[in-house]
Order: C-alpha cells, then sequence, then structure tokens
C-alpha cells in the first residue's frame, strides 16, 4: 500500500449522471463545467452501424420505447427522448427549460469526442465497448476508424492519446490492442476470481478497473493488481469513503455519478 495516498483522477461515469439523464450531451456538459478530468461513455452499434452512447442493450429505461439499440437505425433513435426518465415532471413545471434534442436526445460517439476536442483544457475520455464479440470485431474497428479522425490513434508531440478503451471482454481489448496499438486499454473486472487468469493473459501496460464492491470484498486485490505493474482505476466511486479507500489503495483514476462532489473531496 503506498504510503502517501493517491490523488485520482476524476471520470464522470456516463456524464454527470447522479443528476443528469445517463449519456446525454447535458449530462457530458456538466460533468465538464464541473471540472471532470475524464469522460466515461457505453457505446453500441445501431443496426446502420453508427456508434451511439448507450449503456443498455434494449431502449426501455432510457427512452421509453420498446426495441433495441442494434435493430434500430440512427434516425429513429434521434426521435427518443432520453432524458424523460430522470425528470418526468419536466414537462409540468413552467421553470423548466425547454425539450432540446441535441442536449436530451441520443448522443453519437463522434458528437461526444467533438466536444472534448472542442474543448478548453484537455479533458480525457473511457469508451466502455458493450457486448462487442457479438459483432465479432467491428465494434472495435468502428471506434478506432473514429479515433483516426481525431487523430487519437498515434497522437502527435508524444503525448498520450486522451482516450482509452475499456471492456470485461479480454479478447475485445486484444483486438483494440492490435489495431491501435498506443490507445491505453482498460481490462474491467466484475469478479475477483477472473483475476488470477486475466493477469497472466493482459498486457504489461493495460490498466485493471475493478469495481467498488470487489476492492471492498476482497481488501488485497488492489494491492495484487499494483504489485503486478498494473494501474488501477475504479467504478462506480460515489461516496467519501470510497473515495478515500481508493486513494489509501493508490487508484489512479475513479470513477463516478458524483463528478462535482469527488472533486471537491479532493479539492480540485
Ligand atoms: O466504468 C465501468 C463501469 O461503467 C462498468 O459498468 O454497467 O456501469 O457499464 P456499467
Ligand atoms: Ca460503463
Amino acid at each position: 500500500m503506498p504510503s502517501v495516498p493517491s490523488v485520482p483522477q476524476v471520470v464522470a461515469h456516463r456524464g454527470a449522471s447522479e443528476e443528469n439523464a445517463e449519456h446525454t450531451l447535458l449530462a457530458y456538459v456538466k460533468a465538464l463545467d464541473a471540472g471532470a478530468e475524464g469522460l466515461e461513455c457505453d457505446v453500441r452499434l445501431t443496426a446502420d452501424g453508427h456508434l451511439v452512447c448507450v449503456h443498455d442493450r434494449d431502449l426501455r429505461r432510457t427512452a421509453a420505447k420498446r426495441g433495441l439499440v442494434s435493430t434500430s437505425n440512427l434516425e429513429e433513435l434521434e426521435e427518443l427522448d432520453f432524458a424523460a426518465w430522470k425528470n418526468p415532471w419536466a414537462d409540468l413545471d413552467d421553470e423548466a427549460p425547454e425539450r432540446d434534442r441535441t442536449y436530451d436526445g441520443v448522443l453519437t460517439l463522434r458528437k461526444l469526442l467533438e466536444t472534448v476536442a472542442d474543448y478548453d483544457r484537455r479533458v480525457e475520455v473511457a469508451i466502455e465497448t458493450k457486448h462487442p464479440t457479438r459483432y465479432g470485431g467491428l465494434v472495435e474497428k468502428r471506434v478506432c476508424e473514429m479515433l483516426h479522425d481525431f487523430g487519437w490513434v498515434e497522437p502527435t508531440g508524444g503525448g498520450p492519446s486522451p482516450v482509452r478503451v475499456m471492456s470485461f471482454s479480454h479478447t475485445a481489448l486484444q483486438r483494440m490492442e492490435r489495431l491501435a496499438p498506443k490507445v491505453p486499454v482498460v481490462q474491467l473486472l466484475d469478479k475477483a476470481q477472473y483475476w488470477p487468469l486475466l493477469r497472466r493473459v493482459m498486457g504489461p501496460d493495460w490498466i485493471v478497473g475493478p469495481g467498488i464492491e470487489l476492492l471492498t470484498e476482497h481488501p488485497r486485490l488492489a494491492e495484487r493488481i499494483a504489485g503486478s505493474g498494473h494501474d488501477v482505476h475504479v467504478w462506480t466511486v460515489n461516496t467519501e469513503a470510497e473515495l478515500r479507500r481508493c486513494q489509501e489503495l493508490g487508484v489512479r483514476a475513479v470513477i463516478t455519478d458524483r463528478p462535482a462532489y469527488v472533486l471537491g473531496l479532493l479539492g480540485k
């Protein structure tokens, strides 16, 4: 365990998603305004091959629609409101801002990356590919093509790419590493028993991303991961106790639904 607590990077999980509808442009703009140093987003492919920031496979929870992201075209998704579920009474509130599809509609990965690229300070993006195995590598290929468009696959000037790719799927990360060896990858971990196997097959520079519950249930896990030479990024860190525990363990990044609160606790 490090003698000095770490000061982790603060990454907004699905945007500032405690107070705003997750994965909307509004949630990300609020996170940026709060000072978030990184943004986390889940990506899925639409039927017509666009990468959109949506967590669930189906549209019911966040867009009140029957159907799947993977069988919908982007144009169909653009008609949906992805924020009403979070504040269903907004239409009855005279003070509430008008609904605006730019801020409450479906968010494409391209629009999110453009927002980050145009921002006036460096912001990192942690892209999580969801169910990538189903498409035989197409998700990673599309992510990689998009990063090329932004010049973030082989960043010039020697600096590291502002983007990293995360997945629970080891196969997906291996593919990503083959396509873009300079883009960091994060092996997400939701069960401690996977660690002994994963540590033998992952690259030396891979980052490891355990859930905060794992670190509570297995007090020595973070130490073991760090002892193998891997940086540790933890999700989803929403309380002061969780944050302080991460700092004691030397965690390098925390992914949180409450970026303003966590930044405040860190005095940033
Ligand atoms: O940051 C990793 C974390 O987001 C993984 O879980 O379900 O929130 O995508 P989930
Ligand atoms: Ca995620």
